[in-house]
């Protein structure tokens, strides 16, 4: 009798020991647990944002700006909840190629090219990724999307095909007298190519004869515009990055010969083009970086956000290459557009440098 007591009591012993230690490491087990999870919440935190720059001019320099506003906006600030790894691939392929790979390893949330050479880059290291396309002009023609509405893969992103039609018709408001328009634009950007032949076909309508001059590099830009020169009344440039890139050669070259440039961007009136009617690259820049916030997050899905579109340019006149060429803006253009100096550009260039 004396023993089955003890040996209840042993067994009584050893059970609560038992369950003693399993409380223990339940508990345990579930405080670290959570350690574990408030850890990974944290690095979560941190949104991180791979952006590939093809080259560097105003323009994509602008929307870069844009993009980080775009990203703040929604909340994600760098040095807080936000890691912006940027590379610039120097109009480079093969350096594109490399600081794709390199970005897509770096394990991003997001990818954001900014035009066209570098988007494609992107596009074609990564399918999982979600890439942004920054500023890309036409992204089903450089096969980055199925279509517009319904990008179908990994990437989406804000298109700025520009009101090209708008913009030969300020050309000839503008130019009275022309009759032929040369078209400067690099072989190697298919960007360009699609805005080519809208151009072309628009300056048809406006009874202008189009002829195309198609650089291989920028080698060969300072040469082809002295030949543009004497052969045509004024020289349209689509959105272009090589020429964007050599915007002063160009408007050195045409100035020469008293050849007005009509671009397609603000920044290259600002460079020294005559006038346009373009899309704010701010503004290209800012949506793109909000959009890119969205994927980011998780919550939405690349293929099914259309690509974002701008319906109406800023017509902007620079005032000092019109003195130089000796055109009069007539005032009611004048009252609906943005007018540039040479003194406003240094005013803003030295508000820059503060
Ligand atoms: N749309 C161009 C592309 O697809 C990029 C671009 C944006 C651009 N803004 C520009 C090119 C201004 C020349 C000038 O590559």
């Amino acid at each position: 009798m004396q023993e089955e007591k003890m040996k209840n009591k042993r067994l009584i012993t050893v059970v609560v020991i038992i369950l003693v230690y399993l409380a223990g490491a339940f508990i345990y087990g579930k405080a670290s647990g959570e350690k574990e999870s408030t850890s990974t919440n944290q690095t979560k935190k941190t949104t991180v944002v791979g952006v590939l720059q093809y080259v560097s001019h105003p323009a994509l320099d602008e929307i870069y700006r844009g993009i980080k506003d775009g990203l703040k906006e929604e909340g994600l600030k760098e040095g807080e909840n936000l890691e912006i790894k940027f590379q610039n691939g120097q109009a480079d392929q093969s350096k594109l190629a490399t600081m794709s790979q390199q970005l897509v390893q770096s394990d991003p949330d997001v990818l954001i090219g900014i035009a066209t050479p570098a988007a494609q880059s992107l596009a074609n290291t990564t399918s999982s990724i979600p890439v942004v396309l920054g500023a890309v002009t036409d992204p089903v023609g450089a096969g980055l999307v199925g279509s517009l509405e319904k990008p179908g893969g990994n990437v989406t992103g804000v298109s700025d095909q520009p009101p090209v039609a708008s913009q030969i018709k300020l050309a000839s408001d503008l130019l009275p007298n022309a009759k032929k328009v040369g078209i400067l634009y690099a072989s190697s950007e298919d960007n360009s190519k699609y805005q080519v032949a809208q151009a072309e076909e628009a300056a048809k309508k406006e009874g202008l004869e189009a002829v195309k001059y198609a650089v291989p590099s920028t080698n060969e830009i300072a040469q082809t515009v002295q030949v543009m020169s004497r052969q045509v009344d004024f020289i349209y440039v689509p959105l272009d990055n090589t020429i964007a890139n050599a915007m002063q050669t160009v408007v050195k070259e045409a100035n020469k010969a008293n050849i007005p440039v009509i671009p397609s961007v603000d920044t290259m009136v600002e460079q020294g083009g005559l006038a346009t009617i373009g899309i704010n690259q701010y503004q290209l820049g800012l949506q793109s970086g909000k959009m890119a916030a969205k994927l980011a997050s998780g919550k939405e899905k690349p293929e099914t956000i259309p690509v974002y579109m701008f319906d109406q340019g800023d017509t902007v006149i620079n005032q000092s290459q019109a003195d130089h060429l000796g055109i009069t803006i007539p005032q009611s253009m004048k009252e609906k557009a943005k007018i540039i100096t040479d003194e406003s550009q240094q005013e803003t260039s030295k508000e820059d440098d503060k």
